[in-house]
């Protein structure tokens, strides 16, 4: 079984199962405008895959235990690739609007500040006290989604970069760009790194892409703004080349 996150769930056409997160125990609400809250489940191409139309994000409230529950409900399910997408902004001055990264790497900032999905008494079940996390992103699903975004003619688009997770909820300050562009990351967002980590934990195979759906801003001269609507516009003006690259890559992806 597969999974993945964002709005891709009108990709799973056949026999589709539809739940809302308020029908399943236990798990949390979406909050934010523009995230719908529903759990498809359908086939992809011949391909059992579960969606999640929605995530959850810890400026929600949330603690990343319960931001990242979903992750090992799915592994529990007999799922064991995960594609996890977000929006992004742009660090790395050579992107460009509706470029798509496929992570190659992370920089967890919260987990510097003692947040982490895995604090706590571990359970063993699902994995070991320390995992490591420099095979986090797989190799080989990193390849394929490169090749096969080229091969539907996004030669330019398609980028392997560094995305570094915050806690959000407000965009950052320019300093905050600067910083972390000199750090090495070349996309951030609020989201990703504590479902990956949960992931590789239990042991999921995981490919990350971020759309980049706006330029962070590095310039004091700049009288760019970062907005909710701008990340929103982006990602519809993108959603039919997520659609296409998703469906193909599901369809190219082995089973483990
Ligand atoms: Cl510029 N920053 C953060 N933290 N998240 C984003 C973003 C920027 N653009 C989309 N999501």
């Amino acid at each position: 079984m597969w999974l993945w996150t964002w709005s891709f769930g009108e990709l799973l056409k056949e026999d589709q199962v539809v739940f809302h997160y308020s029908e399943i125990p236990n798990f949390p609400q979406s909050t934010v405008p523009g995230h719908a809250g529903r759990l498809i489940f359908g086939n992809l191409n011949g391909k059992p895959c579960v969606c999640m139309q929605g995530r959850f994000h810890f400026y929600e409230g949330y603690p990343l235990w319960k931001v990242t529950f979903p992750v090992r409900v799915f592994r529990l399910m007999g799922v064991e690739t995960l594609i996890v997408t977000n929006a992004a902004g742009g660090l790395n001055q050579d992107y460009k609007i509706g470029d798509i990264m496929v992570i190659m790497d992370h920089i967890n900032m919260p987990g510097f500040a003692g947040q982490n999905p895995l604090i706590g008494p571990n359970e063993e079940r699902f994995g070991p006290r320390f995992p490591p996390m420099s095979d986090a992103y797989d190799k080989d699903l990193r390849k394929l989604a490169l090749g096969v975004g080229q091969e539907l003619g996004y030669v330019e688009k398609m980028r392997e970069g560094v995305y570094c997770s915050l806690g959000g909820p407000n965009f950052e300050t320019i300093a905050e760009c600067r910083m972390l562009n000199s750090l090495g990351a070349d996309a951030v967002g609020m989201s990703t790194a504590p479902e990956v980590i949960v992931a590789r934990h239990c042991g999921l195979r995981v490919l990350g892409m971020s759309l980049i759906t706006n330029k962070a801003t590095m310039d004091y001269n700049s009288e760019a703004i970062a907005s909710h609507e701008e990340v929103l516009q982006a990602g519809k003006d993108s959603a039919k080349f997520l659609e296409k690259l998703v469906s193909l890559l599901v369809q190219r992806i082995e089973p483990n």
